[in-house]
């Protein structure tokens, strides 16, 4: 093993150096609070690694995503999701057998707690779905046992059926509930993709056959989003997990960090900002220069990337996806014209440029999901349903790492000193 070594005060410390199968290195510095009284600073941990991890792999200098090492190219609309969500959380592909099987159980566990139906009533008419869905997820601890899941595997693999089996129902019935219309119940012969658009726009009086093209674009939409390694929410489901708090728990600490506009929620965002363009005469180079000016706090959201520093592979496969989508459904929406020239003149101009920003998943996921009739407030709904195997099998990786702790990083503190209280 190699080592690092640093020079402070006068004395020299040697830090083991990690290296990775891809050949990333890391400088092992956990000792060094112990030998040195030195800790590292890293503010938003932009170069902090914090674990070893085998689901993800990302170069974002060269724009590689993979999943269990497998590139996304070959498996966004090329592998179904669920068979995707059992990759990541078992590590390999199913078998036609395994994958049979997987998709029975997913079906079979969607049905939500009938005690839980009645909480969707309490909710005021404008709660946000990402809040309804937050709060839906924490509540299933308390409708599923899981006082031995610490122990039991057979208890944990129950629980991840139900949550992924039932955040797309929650998410469907929050949108029923919304338009005061009838929850409509799954299909075992579906999809996972068909029953969400299913449960989403079938009504008790109409037969719904779910149109291909939906169902194949929420297919990729959904392998698109199912990991992205130590990400806000993951690190947050892993934060929360690694105190010993249960899966649901764990998952619904994960939905309340996708909700943020900076992260999960910037789909939503995108779109709102595409329609304030819209409504201001179109102008869309005004606001870039507003993004552009230090003095305004305002982001053209949708653009950027903390990793991505080249291209983000997913906005590739998305941009490609939504000219063929909305061609297909023969959409013609304004607010894509905008996204266009929006994107050229950003992709063209010095400042995004310089700091590398490029269109990120969720300038083009908004334009789909609003093609495919999904309501705005719904767009991180969606990510997060496709995000949930991701969380999951992070969360389990935490679990079994014989070397895990309690997530808790350390600060330098630039309060006051000692002061003297005095009545
Ligand atoms: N518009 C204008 N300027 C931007 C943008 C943007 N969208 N993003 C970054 N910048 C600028 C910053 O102001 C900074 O400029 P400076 O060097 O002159 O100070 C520089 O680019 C570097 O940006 P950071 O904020 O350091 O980048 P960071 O890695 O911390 O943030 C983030 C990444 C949060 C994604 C950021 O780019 C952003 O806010 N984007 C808009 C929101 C968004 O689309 N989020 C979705 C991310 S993808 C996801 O979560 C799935």
């Amino acid at each position: 093993m190699s080592t690092a070594k640093l020079s402070l005060d006068g004395k020299e410390y040697e830090l083991p150096v990690i290296t990775g199968t891809e050949g990333e290195v890391a400088v092992d510095v956990r000792k060094l609070r112990a030998q040195s009284g030195a800790i590292t600073f890293d503010p938003g941990y932009g170069n902090t690694g914090s674990c070893k991890s085998n689901i993800t792999f990302i170069d974002g200098e060269k724009g590689i995503l993979r999943y269990r090492g497998y590139p996304i190219e070959d498996l966004a609309g090329k592998v179904p999701f669920a068979r995707v969500a059992y990759l990541l959380i078992h590590g390999d592909l199913p078998s036609e057998q395994e994958a049979r099987t997987w998709r029975r159980e997913l079906t079979q566990n969607s049905l939500v707690h009938e005690g839980m139906l009645k909480f969707f009533d309490s909710f005021p008419v404008t709660a946000h779905p990402m809040n309804i869905l937050a709060s839906m997820v924490s509540s299933m601890s308390s409708f599923y046992p899981h006082d031995a899941e610490l122990e039991d595997d057979e208890h944990i693999r129950a629980n991840i059926l139900r949550l992924l089996g039932q955040v797309k129902s929650i998410a469907a019935f929050s949108y029923k509930k919304s338009i005061g219309q009838r929850y409509m119940y799954p299909l075992s012969d579906h999809s996972y993709a068909a029953n969400f658009l299913r449960m989403m726009f079938a009504t008790p009086t109409e037969f719904y056959a779910v149109p291909k093209v939906l169902e194949d674009a929420l297919d990729m939409l959904l392998v698109l989003h199912a990991d992205h390694e130590q990400n806000c929410s993951t690190s947050t489901v892993r934060m929360v997990g690694s105190s010993g708090a249960n899966l649901y728990a764990s998952m619904s600490a994960g939905v309340n960090a996708l909700w943020g506009p900076l992260h999960g929620g910037a789909n939503q965002a995108v779109l709102e900002m595409l329609e304030e363009i819209r409504k201001d005469g179109g102008d869309y180079k005004k606001f870039v220069a507003m993004a552009k000016d230090k003095n305004n706090p305002f982001k053209l959201f949708g653009f950027g990337h903390r990793v991505y520093k080249n291209f983000d592979p997913r906005a590739t496969l998305l941009r490609k996806a939504s000219d063929a989508v909305l061609n297909e459904l023969g959409v013609e929406d304004p607010l894509l014209d905008i996204a266009k020239q929006l994107e050229e003149v950003a992709l063209n101009d010095e400042y995004f440029l310089e700091r590398k920003l490029y269109p990120n998943v969720d300038f083009y996921s908004g334009i789909i999901y609003r093609a495919m009739g999904i309501p705005t407030d719904m767009f991180t709904v969606m990510f997060t349903i496709g995000r949930m195997p991701g969380w999951i099998a992070h969360w389990l990786e935490m679990r079994k790492d014989p070397g895990g702790r309690i997530h808790r990083p350390r600060q330098i503190y630039v309060g006051p000193n000692l002061r003297k209280y005095e009545k």
